[in-house]
């Protein structure tokens, strides 16, 4: 089945979400001037993008926030190819963060200068799919595809946005070369928040306090986040999600997969991708 074109529209091969961007804008991306000190932070939907989204504003804006102490996440650290409201990126305060599905391919020329700070997050494919199924029932701007099976075919042939799941990740870790980039596992963060929490520090340059690390860990912690108005996206607004159908932050724990894919389903899935997947440097970690 094909996606409607009510919701998505391809640009070079990729989709987006047609309700929140136009091919005008997203063709203009690849012109976007970058500041050597921008921090980019890319992933294929579903993969930990809003959690480490709150680490890095938690990283970088905490404890100097100056009265910004109610700014949202979503607000602090933009979404580049869905530019909601008025706000022009050439005056966010520095260092500008900005969060994207775009595939390597799409991305603004000028990422290239091997500067940038750009994190790459990944998540195993199959959790991946499940968040993404109850996720396209939540968003309003999303097709919903309600039986399961549908939407794991829909997922394979990369018919949603943002494309194949393999294709992306695959294209980011084939072109690392070409960027400054950091590669991180949704699973290695469950497993141990604090370690990834100091990778991040590292790699942007930042050194914290212990008590700052603290802070950081505590405050990103999926409970905590949960409840924190600024990082869930509970105050996007009622056209854009179904309140009462679920929540940006659903269960956020590896392994879920197992609770909605049937034996059959899962060995159709690992055939599709197996092979496709003994190419990529990474191995997924299904279960903790
Ligand atoms: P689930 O639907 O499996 O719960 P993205 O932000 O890229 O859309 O990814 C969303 C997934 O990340 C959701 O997965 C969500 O619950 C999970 N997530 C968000 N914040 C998290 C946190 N603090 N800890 C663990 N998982 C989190």
């Amino acid at each position: 089945m094909e996606p409607s074109k009510e919701y998505l529209f391809k640009y070079k091969g990729f989709y987006f979400a047609a309700k929140n961007t136009s091919l005008e804008y997203v063709a203009s991306l690849e012109d976007f001037e970058i500041k050597d000190s921008d921090i980019f932070l890319a992933t294929y939907p579903k993969s930990g993008t809003v959690w480490t989204q709150n680490i890095l504003s938690l990283i970088i804006h905490e404890g100097h926030r100056n009265g910004t102490e109610n700014v949202a996440t979503m607000d602090r650290i933009p979404w580049l190819e869905y530019k909601t409201g008025d706000v022009d990126y050439a005056d966010l305060p520095l260092p500008r963060v900005f969060a994207t599905h775009l595939p390597y391919y799409l991305v603004p020329r000028d990422l290239r200068n091997k500067r940038t700070c750009i994190i790459y997050v990944t998540r195993n494919p199959k959790d991946v799919m499940v968040s993404y199924y109850h996720f396209s029932k939540y968003i309003s701007t999303l097709e919903e595809v309600p039986d399961f099976n549908d939407f794991m075919e829909r997922f394979l042939a990369g018919k949603v946005l943002a494309s194949s799941w393999l294709d992306h990740v695959e294209g980011w870790y084939s072109h690392a070369e070409d960027f400054n980039i950091l590669f991180l596992t949704y699973e290695e963060m469950k497993k141990d928040l604090r370690s990834a929490v100091l990778k991040i520090c590292n790699f942007l340059g930042r050194k914290l306090s212990e008590e700052e690390l603290d802070s950081v860990v505590r405050q990103a912690a999926f409970e905590n986040m949960r409840k924190d108005p600024r990082a869930n996206y509970e105050n996007l607004p009622d056209d854009m999600v179904a309140k009462d159908k679920g929540s940006f932050l659903r269960k956020g724990t590896v392994g879920d997969w197992k609770n909605i894919m049937t034996v059959a389903q899962s060995e159709r899935f690992d055939k599709v991708l197996k092979e496709k997947m003994k190419t990529l440097p990474i191995k997924f970690i299904w279960d903790l």
